[in-house]
């Protein structure tokens, strides 16, 4: 038994926070202790009484006076596009095209996706990440470098075999019955396997027939407790080509809907121009609308609208979208997605946003019961953060006399430096130098 108690000041959410005064919907601990066991938390609470409940020889590390979360949930992201994020001045289809495509073949090769699996999660858990929603690419070696590597670090992962059977170069092709026998192979082999979970990926419209669609329909309606992840109405040059190859559609949703992949474990990728059958179709199957801020401003593409998707209601959730996105830090997200809030006049609550990043993203995956807070029973992915972490925030940290504060300030001023530690399954990621000493006096 390997038992360890984190002391600082503990922040987990209990519900979405309706306003700057609605205490009610988070924890907050100001001299708060977390203890770990063989990577579940056992108790979370006042330091003092969950100090009282620990063994004599349990280590203490103590991280006052930084903030404890619940580590952060990044919903959308392209593990292949490690060497394209930082990809100059193409708007979607050409950055598909030029960019995007030609590094995803080279996953064929099974020693560069092992690489790049490897420096990727580097690159997660360095940012406070501890679970993601992936696209691997067209190749099953790609999926099984990911999850490889997932299961060597015990972290919670959902990915998948990007399925595309046209509209891209040979190399990355698949067919109907190739695409759904290497998913299926690859949910038999990883779906539920330690904290694997599987997402059927047809990569969007675009590149893929009709008849791939009702492969991916095949392999939900068998394995209905996968997830599948796509992406919508992310820019109007592919909308116009999405609707010339599905002409019977109505509009983009409903090339989706046709082939039976909407619902509660199904997440869209951007949705930025839907209209309101749209929302309402995504509401009334509990679909999720995936908003990428960085992505949707570095690649020209649009500005999400979460005020029409609450109005809706409509499930929504954010994410870096690496390598359209610029960053793998949810804390750049949250700041690219303030700025696009603000121009409908919607500014994200500091509350909101780190929801959002934790509780708000595990209940889009329906996870809840399992990440995304510090609840006792629930696993021990947490993240430490450190609000004074560059000159410039430490000047600004001066000034700050609130959480509420404290948080926008991480959020807008915040990175990767700001990851004092993060811990997956109770395991620290970063070997952050800490004084740790045990329980007897
Ligand atoms: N649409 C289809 N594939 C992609 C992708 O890789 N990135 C983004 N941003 N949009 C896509
Ligand atoms: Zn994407």
């Amino acid at each position: 038994m390997t038992e360890t108690l984190l002391r600082g000041r503990l922040l987990s959410f209990r519900d979405v926070p309706q306003g700057a005064d609605d205490t009610d919907s988070y924890l907050y601990i100001e001299d708060g202790g977390v203890l770990m066991r063989d990577g579940v938390i056992v108790a979370s609470g006042d330091f003092g009484q969950i100090h009282a409940q620990a063994a004599l020889s349990t280590a203490v590390v103590d991280h006052r006076p930084n903030l404890i979360l619940p580590g952060f949930i990044d919903t959308h992201i392209h593990f292949p596009q490690a060497q394209v994020i930082a990809s100059w001045g193409a708007k979607l289809l050409d950055w598909l095209n030029t960019y995007t495509f030609p590094m995803e073949a080279e996953f064929s090769d099974a020693s560069h996706a092992k690489r790049i699996a490897s420096l990727f999660y580097d690159e997660l858990v360095k940012h406070g990440t501890t679970t993601a929603v992936a696209f691997c690419s067209v190749h099953p070696e790609s999926v099984d470098a990911y999850f490889d590597e997932a299961e060597k670090r015990n972290m919670r992962m959902i990915g998948g075999k990007v399925m595309m059977d046209r509209n891209a170069p040979d190399g990355l092709l698949d067919t109907p019955q190739t695409g759904y026998d290497q998913s299926l192979s690859l949910i038999e082999k990883w779906h539920g396997q330690g904290r694997a979970l599987y997402a059927i990926s047809p990569r969007f419209a675009i590149t893929s027939t009709p008849e791939q669609l009702e492969m991916s329909q095949a392999l939900i309606e068998a394995y209905p407790d996968c997830y599948i992840q796509t992406h919508l109405s992310e820019n109007r040059d592919e909308i116009d080509f999405t609707l010339s190859l599905y002409p019977e559609a109505s509009d983009y949703l409903n090339v989706y809907e046709r082939y039976g992949l909407l619902g509660p474990r199904s997440l869209f990728g951007h949705s930025i121009y839907l209209n309101e059958r749209e929302r309402a179709a995504m509401a009334e199957t509990g679909s999720v609308a995936v908003f990428c801020p960085t992505s949707n401003l570095f690649l020209g593409s649009g500005l999400y609208d979460k005020a029409t998707f609450d109005g809706a209601g409509v499930r929504t959730a954010i994410a870096t979208d690496v390598g359209g996105g610029t960053n793998y830090s949810m804390l750049r997200t949250l700041d690219e997605g303030y700025k696009v809030l603000q121009l409908s006049n919607q500014a994200l609550d500091p509350l909101m946003s780190f929801y959002w990043i934790t509780l708000g993203n595990a209940r889009a995956l329906q996870l809840d019961d399992k990440i995304g807070t510090l609840d006792a029973g629930t696993e021990a992915d947490i993240v430490v953060l450190n609000c004074r972490s560059s000159s410039a925030m430490a000047l600004r940290a001066e000034r700050v006399t609130t959480l509420r504060e404290e948080l926008f300030l991480l959020q807008t001023l915040g990175d990767d430096r700001s990851i004092v530690e993060t811990y997956v399954s109770g395991t620290p990621q970063l070997g952050a130098a800490l004084v740790t000493t045990g329980l007897a006096p």
